[in-house]
């Protein structure tokens, strides 16, 4: 199978295969994992009795009824930890209270915009997770409702995640950027029982109108979620909202009165824990299903082999809990841990372009997780914010969510990490539950813009488009030939689209949906989507679901949308659209930004709008999106106004699609 497409132009400028940083001596020596041949044999270990690796591994869990059998595989459902009881908050807090850690910081947080900041110890966080939790009883949500969460990075979005968890009600937390349709849609989707929102969020000292977007979802035609009984608001900004008599609550009076200690409820390890929508190729977003046992021991072990966490360290990752990284690597998986995090609610460049860096020297964490998307704008903001900061805390850097240029992963490495910080690379989806390839800080070498090599208890395989495995240094599609405790346990309510989408192409193995290769040193290299999924500033973003809303717009007869490269963000948002009706102007293209930014929310907005007379299409009908990403990227020119002709001579030479 020759390299795929996409991911030919970043073969070149990406894979600098023979550049490679050694581990770092400090990691070494206390780590985990402290040498190659250690990696070796744990993987090994794991890859050749994956039950009892993983039994002896969960042993750390809070059961609250033993199981009887570490797995249950029956492609494509795998069942951990049969028939055993736990509970995901009492993972994260309790177990650490017991062990005599409950005066231990647990999080701090740093609020917008005026800098506010707040510490909770694990007890003090116990005790708030237990009125939320108990407040929530009382309002009759029970153990496998669902849960809808809409609120800004605040301690209670945390809160309120493990609040669920305790009575065993299942999450589903909505990135507050998110339009109120979008709310809607997975409100019904989910048929949630009650929605946690708060007055509103601040963002670069503007307030979001987040209660707001929540009563307009409620209102929606096209979406009605009839299920949703209660609406809870935090008090945030204080901004003035409709509270609606016998359906919405304040966070504070929901708390009053209700215990500081509320015990957890026994839940099933493969009780739902969480469902995550997340982007795929048809117009729907998916509702990824996450449960109880397997994922809180995926996201707890993977968070202490990469990051290496030790006693003293404070964990800053930078993503918003809406997303997966949010739920894996600030909520469950340091704190299962027993760590201690750093949450900041507010954006890297308000009120200043150096605010990060503000806040490291402020708040001394010792480790940072973010996304490419940021440390390219950290590098384009320029070093007049970054220089005179004290960043001497940090020992390990990390990245997620797409891949890193070597360029920014240089920069990182020298300008943010002093040249003594390791990076991890971490590759991972929505799906995975938490990282499956990743360097381990003591021991991997590392290479700009590697994920490296798995973790234990990961097996990937690179396959052609008939399923074999491709030769190496070949690129192919990237699958995993085995069930690992953190992996999705289907889509909400689609079992269907859960067998089509991940286990059908490649019979019996999970199909990642990225194109990938290994290196001489069997080294992975992603190199991007196989299907229409974009990657805009590390959001997932499905082209089919910008272009339904595009063409729910009245004017709109046929929309196609693609990325372009970003120098930023990775990947931009382009579209092309054929009118019914309307001029195709400047006024036009605000008012279909517009729709978008209704429909779905900002981080979907086109950069570019293409009106055109006709969409490029093969003779069985389909859009042919390569001409249309060449198009987009500047690599095929048209005129101005692109019409039937231009795109003729262009189709003729490659009508394959
Ligand atoms: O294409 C891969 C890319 O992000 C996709 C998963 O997106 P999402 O489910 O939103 O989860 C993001 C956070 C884990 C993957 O299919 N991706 C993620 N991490 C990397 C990456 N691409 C290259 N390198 C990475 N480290």
């Amino acid at each position: 199978m020759a390299v795929p497409e996409k991911a030919a132009g970043r073969v070149a400028s990406v894979m600098q295969e023979d550049r490679v940083f050694p581990p770092s001596a400090e990691f070494s020596k206390g780590a985990r994992i402290g040498s190659l041949a250690d990696y070796k044999k744990i993987y090994d270990e794991a890859a050749s009795d994956i039950e009892g690796f993983w039994h002896s591994r969960a042993q750390d869990l809070p059961w609250m009824k033993p199981y009887s059998k570490v797995l249950d595989w029956q492609p494509p459902v795998a069942k951990w930890f049969v028939d055993g009881h736990t509970n995901a908050s009492a993972a994260c807090l309790d177990q650490h209270i017991a062990a005599g850690k409950g005066d231990k910081i647990a999080m701090v947080w740093v609020g917008e915009p005026t800098g506010e900041r707040r510490e909770f110890t694990y007890r003090q966080l116990h005790a708030e997770v237990c009125r939320f939790a108990a407040g929530l009883e009382k309002l009759g949500v029970k153990p496998g409702e669902v849960v809808s969460i809409y609120m800004p990075m605040t301690p209670e979005l945390v809160i309120a995640m493990l609040a669920c968890a305790r009575i065993g009600a299942v999450h589903s937390v909505i990135f507050g950027g998110f339009s109120s349709e979008a709310i809607a849609d997975r409100n019904q989707d989910a048929k949630a029982v009650a929605v946690i929102t708060s007055d509103g969020g601040w963002r670069r000292g503007a307030q979001l109108p987040l209660k707001k977007n929540v009563d307009d979802a409620l209102k929606s035609k096209a979406h009605p979620a009839t299920t949703v009984k209660h609406v809870i608001v935090l008090k945030r900004t204080g901004q003035a909202v409709d509270m609606v008599p016998g359906r919405d609550l304040w966070w504070h009076d929901v708390v009053a009165g209700m215990p500081a200690d509320h015990p957890p409820a026994a839940m099933d390890s493969e009780a739902p824990l969480f469902i995550l929508y997340t982007s795929g190729s048809t117009g729907k977003p998916k509702g990824i299903k996450h449960t109880t046992a397997g994922y809180i021991l995926w996201a707890k072990t993977t968070s202490e082999w990469v990051f290496d966490l030790r006693e003293e360290d404070l964990f800053w990752c930078t993503a918003d809990c809406g997303w997966i990284t949010g739920h894996s690597y600030v909520t469950y998986g340091p704190l299962a841990a027993g760590a201690s995090i750093l949450i900041y609610e507010g954006a890297p460049n308000a009120p200043h372009e150096g605010r990060f860096w503000e806040i490291i020297e402020q708040e001394k964490p010792t480790i940072f997780y973010t996304a490419p998307t940021a440390i390219r704008s950290f590098m384009k903001w320029g070093m007049q914010h970054i220089e005179g900061r004290d960043l001497s805390s940090l020992r390990l850097l990390g990245t997620v969510g797409e891949g890193i240029n070597p360029e920014a992963w240089v920069w990182y490495h020298e300008v943010i990490g002093g040249k003594r910080c390791p990076i991890v690379d971490t590759w991972w989806q929505t799906e995975t539950g938490g990282i499956m390839m990743s360097p381990l800080p003591g021991c991997t070498p590392t290479k700009p813009g590697s994920c490296t090599l798995p973790l234990p208890g990961v097996c990937p395989e690179i396959v052609d488009a008939a399923g074999d495995a491709v030769e190496q240094g070949e690129g192919g599609w990237l699958v995993m030939t085995k069930p690992w405790p953190g992996m999705l346990r289907g889509i909400w309510g689609d079992d269907e689209r859960f067998q089509e989408t991940y286990w059908s192409r490649v019979p019996g193995k999970y199909l990642a949906g990225d194109n990938a290769r290994q290196d001489k040193d069997g080294y992975y290299w992603i190199m991007g989507r196989i299907d229409d999924v974009l990657n805009v500033a590390g959001h997932r973003l499905s082209t089919i679901e910008i272009e339904s809303a595009l063409v729910s717009h009245p004017d709109v007869a046929e929309a196609a949308a693609v990325g372009r490269p970003h120098d930023v963000k990775g990947e931009a948002v382009a579209v092309f659209v054929t009118l019914k009706s309307g001029e195709p102007n400047d006024a036009l293209k605000d008012a279909l930004r517009k729709h978008v930014r209704q429909q779905i929310g900002a981080l979907a907005v086109p950069d570019d709008i293409h009106f055109s007379a006709t969409l490029p299409k093969t003779r069985s009908g389909k859009i042919m999106r390569r001409l249309l990403r060449d198009i987009a990227a500047g690599r095929e020119t048209v005129g101005d106004t692109t019409t039937i002709e231009d795109y003729t001579v262009l189709a003729k030479l490659r009508d394959d699609e």
